[in-house]
């Protein structure tokens, strides 16, 4: 029987997963099946069917057509097509976050918070449709004038992760769409579903709304068309969310054709806790920065750093906690939940491996640790302790609720181990103290793209530029001016007077 939350969004239990554009899913039977598993109870929700090279084909050359229309729509018209978008996701936000909730196994509330940030970029992308702006500049040159201009970059190729199975989509593509391009999504093969459906909802409102097709969308059974699409010199953008193993594969072979990338990558995110801290702040944020989509955010905090003079009392009130947690781990759809399963059963082993290694390398876990005796793939959030941070174990990104948590006596020293990863993504500090504040969020502060203070290291709004340093791949994405990556500066020098000086006073007379 169909599952009631597909149902709710129109979906069957066989789906194609292609979008060849014109209202047309392809018909495609051959080129495999993916499964979408409940990672709660391991049953099968759906099947869809992979996309063939030939499905690919047109797909690239129905996008190439569309962006030669597309690029010269004015922008704020463009982003009337996403401000429809916006609209008919809010429409769908308790059936689109139930089914995020199913497949991917994050809890109802945070299934519901991925879809509320897609409306937020929609909106965001409308506002951006009025203000792609370039600069004016002095020419040296009399009766010259330079300015830039930022023009569409051409078709965008967009390769998701599982965790946020539908937001990092829409914070490329729809902002790619007021820049002018088209975009072509390769979601995760572990939640096909929910990509299917976000293209569902937003293609029906374009259409009712007389927009051309500007998303498309394949899954691959393999990894032969992903590789394909990665090598595609059609496309000029492939912007990549996941591993840094296969990320630094994407940018390498993007390089080589002198494509542009973005990537989004691993992170090893920490948090330290200061002697002035307010724990009433500081043990929430810890607890939902490490547990919160069961440790599956590339935001996550996996590691702690606390001053030695409170250590003890921040380790008790954790521990507490994530007893409270315990409590609350089962069925994502139910509301009552904090916390769902891991999405794969390689990821539950993953996390007992990282336990096992943890323990050989002499850490103590301090709470959890274990799978749970139960279908699906639940386990306990696990704390850590015992460990300093050149441990093989807390060096390494494992994508579950596992905290490390270390102390430290001095804030230099804080910042330094908070940096020595070889990722870069996010961090924060828990101060009231102004000069640890800005300490750390100095030149010789935390390394790494997104810096808080008072709040956690994951869940961070939309509005600001979203990406890391280091091995987390250099990528921003969402907010700022993010855009840019998607559009292609032009710079242009136009002479109004009679004359041809040369620029740097060189003389050239014929
Ligand atoms: C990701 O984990 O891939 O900051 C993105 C956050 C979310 C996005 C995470 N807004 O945790």
């Amino acid at each position: 029987m169909t599952h009631p939350v597909l149902t709710a969004l129109g979906l069957t239990e066989l789906e194609s997963g292609t979008y060849l554009g014109s209202s047309q899913w392809s018909t495609t039977r051959d080129a495999g099946v993916l499964e979408s598993i409940s990672p709660t109870d391991g049953s099968l929700l759906a099947r869809v069917q992979a996309s063939s090279q030939e499905d690919y084909e047109t797909i690239v050359e129905r996008a190439q057509a569309a962006y030669k229309v597309w690029r010269t729509t004015p922008a704020p018209r463009r982003g009337e097509a996403i401000r429809l978008c916006a609209e008919a996701l809010r429409q769908h936000k308790d059936a689109l976050g139930s089914l995020v909730a199913l497949e991917m196994g994050k809890s109802k509330p945070e299934g519901d918070g991925e879809v509320q940030e897609m409306i937020d970029i929609g909106d965001f992308a409308v506002g951006l449709s009025r203000q792609l702006y370039g600069l004016t500049m002095h020419s040296e040159r009399p009766g010259h004038r330079m300015y830039e201009q930022w023009h569409p970059i051409g078709l965008v190729g967009i390769i998701s992760a599982f965790n946020f199975p539908v937001a990092v989509w829409a914070w490329n593509s729809f902002v790619a769409a007021v820049c002018g391009d088209i975009s072509i999504w390769k979601p995760s093969p572990k939640t096909p579903l929910s990509a299917i459906a976000s293209m569902k909802i937003c293609n029906e409102a374009l259409k009712a709304g007389g927009f051309p097709d500007i998303f498309f969308l394949f899954n691959d059974a393999g990894s032969d068309l992903a590789q394909a699409f990665v090598d595609d010199r059609r496309i000029p953008l492939i912007s990549f969310t996941g591993s840094t193993k296969v990320g630094r594969m994407v940018g390498e072979r993007v390089a080589r054709r002198m494509g542009r990338s973005l990537l989004e990558l691993g992170g090893n995110n920490a948090i330290i806790v200061d002697p002035s801290a307010d724990l009433k702040l500081a043990i929430p944020a810890i607890v939902f920065g490490a547990v919160g989509t069961a440790g599956q955010r590339c935001t996550t905090t996996r590691r702690l750093f606390v001053h030695e003079s409170i250590y003890d009392d921040v380790l008790g009130k954790l521990v507490t906690a994530y007893k409270q947690v315990e409590g609350k781990i089962g069925d994502p759809i139910d509301p009552a939940n904090l916390m769902g399963p891991l999405n794969s059963r390689d990821a539950v082993q993953a996390y007992l491996d990282a336990i096992e290694r943890a323990k050989a390398q002499g850490g103590k876990v301090e709470t959890g640790g274990a799978a749970l005796d139960r279908p699906g793939n639940f386990v306990l959030p696990a704390i850590v302790t015992g460990l300093t941070n050149d441990a093989e174990v807390v060096q390494t990104e494992t994508f579950a609720p596992i905290l490390y948590v270390m102390k430290y006596s001095s804030l230099d020293e804080a910042i330094e181990l908070q940096n020595a990863v070889p990722q870069g993504l996010s961090s924060s500090i828990f101060t009231t103290n102004l000069k640890a504040a800005e300490q750390f969020l100095s030149a010789a502060g935390s390394d790494c793209g997104i810096a808080n203070v008072n709040i956690g290291t994951s869940g961070a709004e939309i509005g600001g530029a979203f990406g890391g340093e280091k091995e987390t791949g250099g990528g921003r994405e969402s907010g700022s001016d993010a855009w840019k990556a998607y559009m292609r500066r032009q710079t242009n020098t136009i002479n109004y007077s009679d004359a041809l000086p040369l620029a740097q006073g060189i003389k050239f007379d014929l």
